[in-house]
């Protein structure tokens, strides 16, 4: 009994293994695989003849079986804006000059370096001597992967030179150039095993194992391209600074080039797209940056890429294929995706068998059919699109696809409004796939982030009936003995989930207002809606006031910097539906909301969490950059002075609102003491 037990459970848990490691694409949940790992120790551990050299437990090594701890970064790891266009590229140098308050013809440099299709690593060198290695996560917290990256040849263990910063955190690309990664293939073929979809999917498995031995064994590089925390002196430029990694130990992309003006630029970009094929290693385009990092430094970043900087991607890869059929996908807030379903086809590497055909209006522009032949195109990461349709090839009774008046998953009647491209099932929470999106938006990695608790539990839990509204999670640990006997599941398992729930109880503002999924409302919102308001208590005053058509409460949310008029009426929309009121009732009666820290650089800033208005021109700076400038000091800009408001900026030939701040007394700055005191 336990003899059989124990060989299902192991073949599972190396299914479960090569999916992560080999294919680096997941088939369990983090909690679904210590459980299974838990439940084979433990037979292990109770029949120890049962002992194998080849089992899962044995080759593992001793790693922690959860995989790996996580690594909060000192500074984000921020990712990058795309351009597509070369005019974008024209644009991108406009916009920094604009931005800088520089003349359009005023010098700015950039490097321009090749943008390696692998991993982001961040490197932490202590005297010089290598002490954490993280991947990038989420961009704020990542995986230790120190024992992985030590075992790199192009990760130096030691810097050298007498100027090396005391701290050094160094980011790069971990790839894996194109040879390697076929002959590596064939090796894996050979024995057996499964092999990798691409070079990037092998750098990642690769350097995902457990085991830093198994990462040893793979040809793995290292390129090193930006800073994260330093102490010290690292040059004044990006070119300075690539300059010192290279004497450092580092090994930086021979390709990187210095450019002064957007034909230099795209002339490198040119070049490299030309000889794209001859390199040893994949790219996926070029990055740009500003060379000065005092201009870097004035430019800032928003939402979660740096102003200075831009990838100029290489045009999207094609292919033809068959479409079968055309499906429709009910998603969180009821728009009816066209899905088209393809012959599996590979395209620049990756096996794609689904194409996004956006939604009714564009789907009846292009009229595309089941039984076409279509070219279809992926870039990046971006979800694969149909781009044509061969219509010669189009047979003689294909029909057009129309849209039902009914929705395809509840029946609801589906709606268009005037003006709109998408089509929406009207059956909100009571659609399942309306309910069931949700969900999983609410327990997703930017709102509530339950650990081992995932889309395909979601889904599960929600067609046992155990789940409908958000607030239902916080009594999932009511049923922990039923889930504890749930296939994949075991006692251990199941108390890791309720006490991973639990320790979301304590959720803070601006990740419940996103979780909610309330269209037009996203992670940056949410954040400004958080840092306004505050509390739970104010905000959902606030959203009830305008659900009741209050006109104060929607002049008051449209004063706010960053939130428009469509947010305001999508607010006001989600609220006056009763049903999802009463389920934020609900979810409010479970958790406990914490306020949200304004993301100050400086926790000593005067600054922070204080309302500023600029008003007047500024000559000194752009009214960008003064913007940027006073977020990044953990202010509020507003649009308009109220007697909520701490400091008013005035430049020259104010009018109304500097008027308006003098009558109400509040704390004046001109631009020069403005100026002085960001130099403070
Ligand atoms: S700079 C703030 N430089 O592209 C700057 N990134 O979309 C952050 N990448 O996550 C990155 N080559 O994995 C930079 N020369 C290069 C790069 C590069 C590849 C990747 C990197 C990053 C992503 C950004």
């Amino acid at each position: 009994m336990a003899e059989t037990r124990l060989a299902g459970l192991r073949a599972k848990m190396v299914e479960a293994e090569d999916a992560y490691y080999q294919n680096d694409d997941p088939i369990l949940t983090d909690g679904e695989y210590d459980a299974l790992r838990s439940e084979v120790v433990a037979i292990e551990a109770a029949f120890p003849d049962l002992v194998t050299d080849d089992s899962p437990t044995q080759t593992v090594g001793a790693a922690p079986s959860g995989g790996f701890t996580k690594v909060t970064h000192a500074r984000p790891m921020l990712s990058l804006s795309n351009a597509f266009e070369d005019d974008d590229v024209v644009e991108f140098f406009a916009r920094v000059r604009r931005f800088l308050n520089l003349s359009q013809d005023a010098p700015v440099d950039l490097t321009c370096e090749p943008k390696i299709d692998g991993l982001s690593a961040a490197i932490t060198y202590e005297k010089g001597q290598f002490t954490l290695g993280a991947t990038r996560g989420d961009g704020a917290v990542g995986e230790n992967i120190t024992a992985n990256l030590s075992v790199i040849g192009d990760v130096p263990q030691q810097l050298t030179g007498e100027d090396v910063p005391d701290i050094l955190e160094v980011r790069g690309e971990v790839y894996m150039a194109t040879d390697d990664f076929a002959a590596m293939n064939a090796a894996l073929e050979a024995e057996g095993k499964k092999v990798f979809a691409n070079p990037r999917n092998a750098a990642a498995g690769s350097l995902r194992q457990l085991d830093p031995s198994v990462t040893a064994s793979r040809p793995l590089r290292f390129f090193a391209y930006a800073l994260g925390q330093f102490s010290g002196n690292v040059g004044d430029s990006h070119w300075a600074l690539l300059d010192n990694l290279k004497r450092w130990g580092f090994i930086t992309n021979p390709l990187n080039r210095l450019c002064s003006s957007p034909e230099d630029v795209l002339s490198f970009y040119h070049d490299i797209e030309t000889h794209r094929a001859d390199l040893a290693y994949d790219i996926d385009g070029v990055v740009y940056k500003v060379n000065r990092f005092d201009y870097q430094g004035r430019m800032g970043q928003v939402s979660r890429s740096p102003r200075w900087a831009i990838a100029h991607k290489f045009p999207a890869q094609r292919a033809v294929t068959l479409l079968d059929e055309i499906t429709l996908q009910v998603g969180r807030t009821g728009a009816l995706t066209p899905v088209a379903n393809l012959k599996p086809v590979t395209v620049g590497g990756v096996v794609v068998s689904r194409a996004t055909l956006h939604n009714e209006d564009e789907l009846d522009r292009k009229d595309i059919r089941a039984g076409d032949t279509v070219v279809i195109q992926r870039a990046g990461d971006v979800i694969p699109q149909v781009v044509e349709v061969l219509l010669e090839r189009r047979p003689a009774d294909s029909t057009k696809f129309e849209f039902p008046d009914a929705c395809p998953v509840c029946g609801s009647p589906t709606s268009r409004p005037e003006g709109e491209v998408v089509r929406r099932c009207t059956g909100d929470l009571v659609c399942s796939a309306q309910a069931v999106e949700r969900l999983k938006h609410f327990i997703s990695r930017n709102a509530l982030d339950v650990d081992g608790f995932g889309a395909k539990n979601v889904e599960q839990f929600y067609g046992f009936g155990w789940l409908q509204t958000p607030a239902d999670i916080f009594i999932l640990g009511d049923r922990e003995d039923e889930i504890a006997q749930l296939e994949g599941w075991g006692p251990a398992s199941a108390a890791n989930l309720s006490a991973a729930i639990e320790a979301r109880r304590t959720v803070p503002l601006d990740r419940l207002i996103f979780g909610l999924g309330i269209r037009q409302i996203g992670l940056d919102t949410a954040r400004v809606l958080a840092r306004v308001y505050e509390t739970a208590d104010n905000l959902f005053a606030q959203f009830d006031r305008l659900a009741a058509y209050d006109e104060a409460a929607n002049a008051d949310m449209l004063a706010i910097d960053g939130i428009g008029p469509s947010v305001v009426s999508e607010a006001r929309r989600f609220f006056a539906n009763p049903d999802n009121r009463a389920a934020v009732d609900a979810l409010l009666a479970q958790v406990t909301v914490e306020a949200v820290q304004a993301p100050t650089l400086d926790a000593n800033s005067v600054l922070a969490g204080k309302t500023v208005v600029f008003t007047g021109s500024l000559t000194q700076m752009s009214r960008a950059e003064a913007k940027a400038r006073a977020e990044a000091l953990g202010a509020k800009v507003a649009g308009s002075v109220s007697k909520k408001t701490d400091l008013v900026v005035i430049g020259l030939d104010a009018g109304s609102k500097a008027k308006k701040a003098a009558e109400l007394d509040l704390d004046t700055m001109d631009e020069d003491q403005w100026v002085a005191f960001l130099n403070t």
